[in-house]
């Protein structure tokens, strides 16, 4: 009804910020800055999204990235987006991005912040019209302000987060954050150009009816987890593979599930990037009452020694999780 969607466009992302600044953990308003530049970036994606098979950013770019995958030109358009307001903004000294090979030094010693970021996520999928996905994480500096980032700054551990999220690009576009008080998501209004406050104090079922994995990989995985699957296809659950990292947690997230991207015979640490991916879905499914995990230890307390460094990753609903981690034998 009316007086539904009058609610729904009431808070808007840029209000609800302002109205938590005092759960950050320093309340100085430049955290909240960096969540408007790049909510602010992920319009512009959402933009040049929409309109992908008329303008001409479908299709390859040409170029290779550090992951040895082809860069789509969405990807190259969106880390240029994203990296751009996180250079503009003035609060960040280093972006660590899946399109760069390292560490970008923004040479702005007063930055307080970091941020690692896909800025495309499921870029196979953009050719044929399915949703696609940004994902960020936030940490603060631990050298001191003034001096030349250290590797130390960059590569710590998920739990020292400050703030995390992920843009879908789905039916709608959505923001999801998280500051580790709750995660909320915000539905983007493009006649109106802002994200208004639409899935307040989001929980993730404590069970799932759903399990989400590229069930090509299954000949090349541990048996274990095999068996683990075929329990759930006894208790019938369903399938459900996008093979958009964000729009597979996103949807598990509202309906109950577990994502799974193990390792393989090929690749023994999985595919998904710990730094840019497993990380920020990692703290906020944590936040919503889920869990993440490599199936020994949880995602959020890997030491990371790359940049690009991959996981196994296991994530979605506590109980799920829980049971896979036991199938596993941990
Ligand atoms: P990206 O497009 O950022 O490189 O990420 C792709 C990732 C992730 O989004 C997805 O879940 C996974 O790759 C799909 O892998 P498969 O094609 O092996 O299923
Ligand atoms: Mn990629
Ligand atoms: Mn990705
Ligand atoms: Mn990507």
């Amino acid at each position: 009804d009316t007086g539904n969607l009058a609610y729904k466009v009431g808070v808007t992302l840029d209000r609800f910020i302002k109205s938590k600044q005092a759960d950050f953990p320093y309340a100085t308003g430049e955290l909240s800055q960096i969540l408007r530049d790049i909510a602010l970036a992920s319009k512009i994606v959402s933009r040049e999204i929409s309109r992908a098979g008329l303008s001409d950013v479908t299709g390859a770019f040409g170029q290779t990235n550090v992951q040895g995958e082809e860069q789509q030109k969405l990807d190259v358009v969106a880390n240029v987006r994203f990296t751009r307001a996180l250079t503009k903004g003035g609060e960040v000294c280093a972006v660590v991005s899946e399109e760069e090979d390292l560490v970008i030094d923004l040479h702005n010693s007063k930055g307080k912040y970091v941020v690692a970021i896909d800025p495309l996520d499921g870029s196979s999928n953009v050719d044929v019209n399915v949703s696609i996905g940004t994902i960020f994480s936030i940490y603060r500096r631990l050298s001191p302000v003034g001096s030349p980032i250290q590797e130390k700054d960059v590569l710590q551990n998920g739990s020292g987060q400050v703030a995390a999220g992920y843009v879908l690009y789905g039916s709608s576009t959505m923001l999801v954050y998280t500051t580790g008080h709750g995660a909320n998501g915000f539905t983007y209004e493009r006649s109106l150009g802002e994200f208004f406050l639409s899935h307040p104090e989001m929980r993730m079922p404590e069970d799932g009816a759903i399990y989400t994995i590229n069930e090509g990989l299954t000949p090349h995985i541990n048996t274990n987890i095999l068996s683990y699957l075929e329990a759930c296809k006894r208790r019938g659950a369903s399938a459900r593979y996008i093979g958009s990292l964000v729009a597979d947690f996103h949807r598990n997230l509202l309906k109950g599930g577990i994502y799974l991207y193990p390792a393989t015979a090929q690749a023994r640490q999985g595919k998904i990037r710990l730094m840019y991916e497993a990380n920020a879905l990692a703290f906020i499914a944590e936040q919503a009452g889920g869990a993440a995990s490599d199936g020994r230890q949880r995602i959020l307390d890997i030491s990371p020694e790359g940049l690009h460094q991959r996981t196994p990753l296991f994530i979605g609903s506590k109980n799920m999780v829980k049971q896979l981690e036991e199938a596993l034998g941990n």
